[in-house]
């Protein structure tokens, strides 16, 4: 696999018996109380870059952030279960430094031998992480020969360790889930096969408004559903009865509309949804957009909608995918996204990239990760980076 713009993946680099930093993204859901790691998939991801270090005789230090701890130091938010599970899947024991920098950082790292591996603590314990500040970029560097990036979900982020340090270690290079999400992503924006068919759903009309703008000028269509679908219909002037809108962003949605009509876009809204009193309503009912009663709530597309949309995605022979189309959590509410899902595994003639969080973990409680092109591991990540926008992680990579 060839990267870009002169980036070197981590099997061009001289590791042997050297210290390498590997940023990872182990920013993994634990379940509360036992803290178990609930979803390993992020941390077995970076088992094949771990193994190609370990193979080669390099001393690995891990860095990662878990949750969002503002630069202080919450032991709810310490990486200990997932250096576990790291040492579980990769069977290997992983030396966990109590802080991210400092004496006991060190020492750790300096009692490190070939093949071994130290993980430093919660990054974002530290405020310097998210200032990206140059003394804990520097403290950083001074743990390692060499820099490897392979935490794409944090490649957004110009933090300390996506950013920072990178400019003061020797070499640094790519590892392998960072090569392979650039290479599917780029795949997206480069001269596509047609029709390229963008799904949209999640809750919020405004945490997408910037990607559904820059898609705009990308895809041939737009597939929208969640809660979002509603803050669009409400803009066209359906009742949506007592669903989640956005009322303040209706008019940043009547624009929209606007917009993809001079572009000559096809926006496909649901025609039907499933409504209820509310989300523990196990009775959906499948009602016209038209036709939501006052005291309802459309909580999953409908089946005439996941008919319509089915055939779009047919067609399509690019997709990209982010965010569920109803509460895909609950099982009443799950089927327009299992839909989904499903006619993206269908669909053999076209690349089809789920973006990750939600519906990365929706495709795989269907059980269909592996019959799409690609999952990515990185949410906001994914969503920049099929928008065009150069992301700090990734730029640090460059020579
Ligand atoms: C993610 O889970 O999307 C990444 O780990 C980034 O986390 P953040 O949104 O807290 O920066």
């Amino acid at each position: 696999m060839s990267l870009p713009h002169g980036i070197k993946s981590v099997e061009q680099l001289p590791v042997e018996g050297k210290r390498v930093f590997v940023r990872v993204d182990y920013n993994v859901p634990l379940e509360k109380g036992t803290k178990r790691v609930t979803d390993d998939a992020r941390i077995r991801a970076t088992l094949p870059t771990l193994k190609n270090l370990i193979e080669r005789g390099a001393r690995i230090v891990l860095g990662s952030h878990l949750g969002r701890p503002d630069g202080q130091v919450k032991p709810e938010l310490s990486l200990e279960p997932v250096a576990h599970k790291l040492a579980e899947l990769i069977g290997q024991e992983v030396s966990l430094a109590d802080e991210p920098v400092g004496d006991g950082a060190r020492k750790v790292v300096s009692d490190l031998r070939d093949g071994q591996i130290a993980m430093l603590e919660n990054l974002r314990w530290n405020p310097g992480e998210e200032a990206n500040d140059e003394a804990f970029a520097r403290q950083l560097a001074s743990y390692c020969d060499i820099y490897v990036n392979d935490a794409f979900g944090t490649a957004h982020r110009a933090h300390a360790s996506t950013a920072g340090m990178v400019k003061f270690v020797g070499e640094k290079g790519a590892g392998f889930v960072m090569a392979k999400e650039i290479d599917f992503l780029t795949r997206l924006l480069g001269n596509v096969d047609r029709p390229y068919v963008a799904v949209l759903g999640g809750a919020k009309v405004s945490d997408k408004i910037e990607v559904l703008d820059a898609l705009l000028d990308r895809v041939d269509s737009l597939v929208i559903g969640g809660a979002m679908a509603n803050t669009f219909l409400e803009a066209q002037g359906k009742n949506v009865g007592k669903s989640k809108v956005e009322k303040d962003k209706l008019p940043v949605a009547r624009n929209f509309l606007r917009k993809a009509v001079e572009k000559k876009k096809t926006v496909h809204l649901p025609t039907d949804v499933m409504v209820g009193s509310g989300l523990d309503d196990t009775n959906p009912v499948a009602v016209r957009v038209d036709q939501i009663g006052g005291e309802q709530m459309a909580l999953d597309i409908g089946p005439g909608t996941v008919e319509l949309y089915r055939r779009v995605l047919t067609e399509a022979r690019t997709v990209f995918w982010n965010g569920p189309m109803g509460v895909f959590e609950k099982k009443q509410w799950a089927n327009g996204t299992v839909s989904i899902a499903q006619a993206l595994a269908d669909n053999k003639l076209a690349l089809t990239v789920v973006g990750g969080g939600d519906s990365a973990a929706a495709i795989a409680q269907a059980g269909l990760a592996d019959k799409v092109s690609h999952v990515s591991t990185g949410g906001g990540a994914s969503l920049e980076f099929v928008q065009g926008l150069d992301l700090p992680g990734i730029a640090a990579l460059r020579p």
